[in-house]
């Protein structure tokens, strides 16, 4: 196998159930030039150094032309990119302001009183598997249950989710890198656009009804709210708020979807939680460690030439960093690839690190730490129906589409 073809076969849906030798593979040598141009960092301190380091950017506009081409990143040219995509001090501004009504040092109890909430959405999903023996994880409780979470602390209405699911999957999409000829690739990209434009138009109503009659929600506060950093602009509202409604639609499903599934993978694991609750803090970093739902992040540029592990990365260039390979690397994790659920160095990639690491995390690992505890607390007998299971198209929010489990009853 030649390392160039290796990001084609990353992407090749025949190897998302495990991707994982392919990453050992890769991490022979830390930086390779995939045949499309794509730079791929692959061990764990060259991704580290790489997201601290200032001579990375997040913003597709510092891509060249044809490196934006060949990954199918290119600007949109109809609405501005969100604070994901942005460098300080832009960057820096909006998350300040979007973090104002969501977390410390403005709000810093606002997740945590979330966990009696998120504990009755959790029980009632549960409570809903009562008369069956069998369920989808996925379609009747990985992603119903943070999307509930998502809809109540934006203030989007839960009733809109048809409308809006869609649209969310749309994008998720247009974060997995280019596949086909560049006309299809355009076409895609084109999807992705339309898609971000209407799910625009949708939360750019919510945020006016809230600005007029506000509520206790993170559109009101966002809509409302004044700081030392002013407030956001109206258009910024929109990109801030589909930013923070997708992130909360198409990774915490993948966390509890591939903890489960691991989970059942390791029956004594699991006999242990149900022994000893604390065990799901560890457990949850182990899984964002091991089977981690951001695989890798396709969205970094150096604004200067920039050496990386002996390899001369151009400035322009476009730049994957492989987070689920850095989290196996051998080098920094002792058995990396075994699933330790009470692993103490753990420092993974999982919510990336650096001035963009994940601003939901907090959040992430509560509802998957109920979520697990729950179903392995309350459903009997568990087992896995399919192993593997089929997974979702999209190599970078890697998870399964369904996930089909049995039991034979239900604890209160
Ligand atoms: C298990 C679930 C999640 C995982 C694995 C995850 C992972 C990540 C990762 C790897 C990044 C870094 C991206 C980069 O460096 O370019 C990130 C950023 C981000 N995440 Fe999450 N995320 C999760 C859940 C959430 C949730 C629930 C929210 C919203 C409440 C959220 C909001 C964000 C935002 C806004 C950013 C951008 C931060 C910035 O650019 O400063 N995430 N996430």
């Amino acid at each position: 196998m030649t390392s160039v073809a290796l990001l084609r076969q990353i992407t090749d849906y025949a190897n998302r159930a495990d991707p994982y030798p392919l990453y050992a593979e890769l991490r022979k040598t830390p930086v390779v030039q995939d045949e499309t141009g794509v730079y791929l960092v692959s061990t764990y301190w060259e991704i580290r150094h790489l997201l601290h380091d200032p001579r990375v950017s997040s913003d597709v506009r510092n891509l060249s032309p044809e490196a934006a081409g060949a990954v199918g990143q290119a600007e949109d040219p109809n609405l501005p990119p969100s604070f994901l995509r942005l460098d300080p001090p832009e960057h820096d501004r909006l998350r300040r302001l979007a973090m104002r009504p969501f977390g410390p040092p403005h709000t810093p109890r606002r997740v945590y009183e979330m966990r009696g909430e998120l504990g009755e959405i959790v029980s009632g999903l549960i409570d809903g598997f009562r008369d069956r023996g069998q369920i989808d994880l996925v379609d009747d409780f990985s992603y119903p249950f943070p999307v509930t979470v998502i809809c109540r602390l934006l203030g989007v209405p839960r009733e809109d989710e048809s409308r809006f699911h869609g649209w969310a999957d749309t994008i998720a999409g247009g974060l997995d890198p280019g596949h086909g000829t560049e006309e299809e690739r355009e076409a895609k990209q084109q999807e992705v656009r339309q898609a971000r434009a209407d799910l625009a138009v949708y939360l750019a109503g919510l945020i006016d009804e809230r600005r007029r009659s506000p509520r206790d929600d993170m559109l009101s506060a966002l809509a409302t709210g004044h700081g030392p950093d002013g407030q956001m602009s109206p258009v910024d509202m929109v990109i801030t708020s589909t930013l923070l409604l997708i992130a909360g639609h198409e990774t915490t499903v993948n966390l509890i979807t591939n903890g489960m599934l691991t989970l059942l993978r390791n029956p004594d694991v699991l006999q242990r939680l149900r022994e000893d609750p604390d065990l799901v803090v560890p457990m949850v970093e182990e899984l964002l460690r091991f089977e981690p739902p951001v695989q890798f992040i396709p969205h970094r540029t150096p604004l200067s030439d920039i050496e990386v592990a002996g390899t001369i990365i151009p400035k322009g260039a476009p730049l994957f960093l492989m987070l689920a390979s850095g989290s196996r690397d051998p080098q920094r994790f002792l058995d990396a690839d075994r699933f330790i659920p009470d692993r103490t160095d753990n420092q993974h990639l999982g919510f990336g690190s650096g001035l963009h690491n994940c601003f939901g995390a907090p959040l992430a690992r509560l509802e998957a730490q109920i979520a697990l505890t729950e179903l392995t607390r309350r459903l009997d007998n568990l087992r896995l129906v399919e192993d593997p299971p089929p997974y979702r198209q999209n190599a970078v929010l890697r998870g399964p589409r369904h996930l089909a489990v049995a039991f034979d009853g239900l604890k209160q």
